[in-house]
Formats: structure tokens, sequence, C-alpha cells
């Protein structure tokens, strides 16, 4: 797909990821100008530098989605280099395994075995983590940087949800909480801002194994879980995602002349996932 960004300048968070790493590079060869934040700096850095050896142009930015001074700090650095920016793409986010339990539904075993994770072994603390993360590291980004969107022409917003938001998958409640929350915040957003021209989308991808849900969806030799192998059976495209499958719809986004009516959804990008009975 063919699409001029060079007009545009994006922020992107956890743009050291798999996915946001590859939303990166795509961006930076339409011409966007890219600004990569992450709280991991090496591997911010690293998808800045793969960005610049394919001749786009990008910074690299350590910092914290969920810290509001980081963020002011991130944003600052940002119009130091670019004199400013028009997109905004809230990528960082994930689940935790250690507070996912072992099965599908109540199993009295897991209770006993001090090997596996039961409903009664979900700790609070980390439930609100993966809260924090998913919700907050969308909302403390997109009040930090709105009062720069707010200046620009055809400024946007994208967040990233999961086929987790529409109905809760199995043994990932705070993760899926997490998600609906965000396609929740998503619609508000639109809403609240649309006075701004500020359009919000959200982009809700399929299954695409990455950094933060590795341990869910393979095994320590590389094989798929049984989990993976379940959400294949239940995909008509018959096959897990990759990065490359949401470039399409990114890119659509980010492109105001073909999607400028666009705001406040929520976009499914699942290989047919979520219109699969599972009968
Ligand atoms: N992989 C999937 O199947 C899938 C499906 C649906 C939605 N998503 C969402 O896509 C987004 C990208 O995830 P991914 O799968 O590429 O995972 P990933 O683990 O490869 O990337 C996430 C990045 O976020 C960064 N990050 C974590 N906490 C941060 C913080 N506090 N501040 C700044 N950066 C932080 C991490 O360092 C990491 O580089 C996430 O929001 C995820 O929930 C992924």
């Amino acid at each position: 797909m063919k699409v001029d960004l060079s007009d545009r300048i994006a922020v992107i968070t956890g743009a050291g990821g798999i996915l946001a790493s590859n939303f990166s590079l795509h961006m930076a060869k339409s011409g966007a100008k890219v600004a990569v934040l992450d709280i991991d700096q090496a591997s911010a850095e690293a998808t800045a530098r793969q960005v610049r050896e394919n001749g786009g142009e990008a910074v690299s930015i350590a910092c914290d989605v969920l810290s509001r001074e980081s963020m002011q700090e991130a944003e600052r650095k940002i119009v130091e280099s670019y004199g400013g920016y028009n997109i905004l793409i809230n990528a960082a986010g994930g689940n935790n395994v250690k507070v996912s339990t072992s099965s599908d539904v109540y199993t009295p075993e897991d209770v006993k075995n001090p090997e596996k994770i039961s409903f009664f072994d979900l700790d609070p603390i980390l439930y609100s983590r993966v809260l924090n993360l998913n919700l907050m590291g969308t909302f403390i980004p997109t009040q930090v940087f709105v009062k720069g969107l707010m200046k620009a022409e055809n400024p946007l917003i994208i967040n990233m949800s999961s086929m987790t938001s529409y109905t809760a998958l199995t043994r990932v409640a705070a993760y899926s909480n997490a998600k609906a929350a965000v396609n929740s915040l998503t619609q508000w957003l639109a809403v609240h801002l649309g006075p701004l021209g500020i359009r919000v989308n959200a982009i809700a991808p399929g299954f695409f194994i990455t950094k933060q849900n590795k341990a869910m969806m393979t095994n320590p030799d590389g094989t798929l879980t049984p989990r993976s192998q379940k959400v294949i059976a239940h995909t008509p495209a018959g096959r897990m995602g990759v990065p490359d499958d949401l470039i399409g719809l990114l890119l659509f986004l980010c492109d105001t002349e073909a999607s400028g009516y666009i705001n406040g959804a929520v976009i499914p990008v699942d290989g047919g996932f979520m219109a699969t009975p599972g009968v």
C-alpha cells in the first residue's frame, strides 16, 4: 500500500517491541519522521537505527508511559528534534504470564498445585500493573501529546486494542479487562477530542507472537503451545498473524484522505478469528 506520509511526524510508544518497531519502519518508508519511544532504551535505539539504515529519519527516546513526567520530558525532546508531531500511536502494552491462570476454567487441582496459577493465585498487584500498563499507558501519553496534536494539521491517535477486548479470552483476565477499557477510552477520546479535529481509532490485532506473549504462545523449544494451536484452529486464515499483516490498516488510518471520516472505531485484523463461533 502506497501512502505519502512525508508531512507526518509520528510518536510511537512501545516501538522497541515487535509490532510497533515494524510500524516505525513502514511509516518511515512512507516518508514519516518517527520518534521511537520505549522503556527499554536498547530496543528503542535498535528500532531507530533500523529505520535510519533503511533511509528513514528517527530519534529514540527511553521513557515510561506510566509516568507523566517521563512522557513530558519525551515530548520536549521530540519538539526539540522535530518542532512538533501530528500522529500518536499508543503501542506500549501487553500481558504478564504471572497473572494469567494456568487453565482455561476453574480446575480444583490447580489450587493445590504450587506449579500452577489458579484463580486464587492472581496477585492483585500484578493484576493492577497489567491494567495500568494497557489503560493508563494509553491515557497518560495521550494527555501529554494532545497539547501538541491540537496545534497540528490532520492530527490522529491510534491505540492498540486486542481480540480479548470484545469477548474476554480464557486465562488473561487482567489483560482482557484492560483492553476492553482501551476500547472505551478510544471511543471516549474520539468524542471528547472531536472539536479539536483529532481522530482517535484503535487497531485490534488477532494473535501475533511477540515479546509480551511468547511464554503463553510458544514452548521453550519454540514449538506452538496447545493454546496457539487452538487459536490457529479457530482462525479461518489458518495461521498466526505476522507484523506486516497490520501495516495496511495502519497506513490507511494515517492517510487522512482515505480514512478522514473514520473516528472512534476499533478495527480487527485477525484473519477472521472473531467471526468464528468455535463450534
Ligand atoms: N502480539 C499480539 O498478539 C497482540 C495482540 C493484540 C494486541 N497487542 C498489543 O500490541 C501492542 C504491542 O505489543 P507487542 O505484541 O508488539 O509486544 P512487545 O512486547 O513486543 O512490545 C511491547 C513494547 O512495550 C514496551 N513497554 C512495556 N512497558 C512500557 C512502559 N511502561 N513504557 C514504555 N514502553 C513500555 C516494551 O519494552 C516492549 O518493547 C501492545 O499494546 C499489545 O497489547 C498485541
